[in-house]
């Protein structure tokens, strides 16, 4: 790849934390050319010096390269826990304040105004909630601004049907958010990934962010971690797309059994708790935490084992050992993983695929699961769906961490 090219791509992922990997690599590349052509330089050498010297440029290009996808009530269980804890937690702890809540990225407004219409559904006027929607894109936020959707924003039939006739005004070109919908929703252009994103703002009672870290490079991931654990209270709640749950847990935010899946909570929650109480429930949690642990080395020593009587060619046992453990021991990434393996050596391919996704339903980015599962997809004649995982898999080898 030309030097230049490597130049822009470093400074894209610098700056505002985006992957190359969030688009195929040929997309990417007409992405660059095609504002390169556009701005009058002659070749990528003059571009990078025109995004060094031009903020408006360096914007353009942002414009080009984000994923602006999005659409109302994406993913329903979000908006379902929200209804949820709004009726049953909110209202009831009674804050005397509006519940203000983060959307970022927001995109071209989907979000926050679902977020908004939740509330309204949850029996909050406008006047106790306040929703900040935040994105990098302008062009997507001064659609947000706008409030006009056409059909495309609408996927979730069901839904979309009665919230249309409720919140929305048909006009000539397409459907526009009512006034008590946007009353509390107010848009604001922000870097997630800046060291000063949002710095003098009070923490937020629920932040929605979703479809983002997906497409962010290890580096930038980091940093919107410790962004995400600044904005959010300390009793407050992260939603993220269900494709992004088990990275939130690998990051330290907690997903508590009563909660559903989509909401976590950050853990010092878990040590506030074990602060105010009495000396025995420390006790007992401590002694919790001790079986688990206990729990968990017996599970991963089991597996060694089962791993070694895989290695040696003694499948059944190895097999019945896996089976042992995610039966006594919960479900386990390294289980099924090794599951796929055996199943895969015996010549089970189904099987052996079928493993593998629950390997990477687990872990998501669990790299040798996806590149059995790029191989296997290929020899389906599924092409379209191995350069998926092999993309997947990609993403992690170029990270730079
Ligand atoms: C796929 S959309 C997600 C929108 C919405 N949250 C959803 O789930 O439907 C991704 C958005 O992230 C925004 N984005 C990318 N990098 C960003 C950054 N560093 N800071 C803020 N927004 C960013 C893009 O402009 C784009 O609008």
């Amino acid at each position: 790849m030309e030097e230049a090219v490597r130049a822009i791509n470093y400074l894209l992922e610098q700056k505002i934390g985006v992957s190359q990997n969030s688009l195929r690599k040929q997309d990417w590349l007409r992405v660059i050319h095609d504002r390169m052509v556009l701005c009058g330089a002659s070749n990528f050498g003059t571009y990078y010096d025109k995004i060094v010297s031009s903020p408006n440029e360096f914007q353009e290009l942002v414009e080009a390269v984000v994923v602006p996808e999005t659409w109302f009530f994406r993913d329903m269980e979000s908006y379902s826990f929200l209804i949820e804890y709004i009726q049953k937690e909110w209202i009831l702890n009674n804050k005397a304040r509006p519940i203000s809540i983060l959307s970022m990225p927001c995109s071209s407004g989907e979000e926050p105004y679902s977020i908004a219409i939740s509330l309204l559904e949850s029996g909050l006027p406008p006047s106790d909630f306040q929703i900040a929607g935040v994105d990098i894109s302008k062009k997507s936020l001064a659609k947000a601004m706008l409030g006009i959707y056409g059909q495309n924003s609408f996927r979730n039939k069901e839904l979309d049907s009665k919230f249309k006739a409720l919140y929305f005004d048909k006009g000539a070109s397409g459907f526009d958010v009512r006034k008590i919908v946007r009353k509390s929703v107010f848009f604001q252009y922000g870097n997630a990934v800046d060291d000063n994103f949002l710095i003098a703002r009070p923490v937020f009672d629920v932040i929605f962010c979703c479809n983002l870290f997906i497409y962010l490079n290890r580096k930038a991931q980091k940093k919107l971690i410790e962004v995400l654990n600044r904005l959010l209270a300390n009793d407050g709640y992260l939603i993220v797309a269900p494709v992004e749950r088990e990275m939130m847990r690998q990051a330290g935010f907690i997903f508590g059994k009563n909660h559903k899946k989509c909401a976590c909570q950050k853990n010092t929650i878990r040590k506030d708790y074990k602060k105010d109480k009495s000396d025995d429930l420390l006790n007992a949690l401590k002694m919790e935490s001790d079986r688990e642990k206990i729990k968990k080395s017996t599970a991963l020593d089991a597996l060694e084992e089962a791993g070694h009587l895989a290695d040696s060619g003694d499948f059944d046992h190895a097999t019945n050992l896996c089976l042992k453990c995610l039966k006594e021991y919960g479900m386990s990434a390294k289980a099924f993983f090794l599951l796929g393996l055996i199943k895969h050596a015996q010549g089970h391919e189904d099987a052996a695929e079928d493993f593998f996704q629950k390997t990477i339903y687990l872990e998501p980015f669990h790299h040798e699961a996806l590149i059995y599962l790029k191989l296997l997809a290929e020899k389906r004649g599924d092409l379209k769906q191995a350069e998926l995982f092999a993309r997947r898999a990609h993403r992690l080898e170029s990270s730079d961490f």
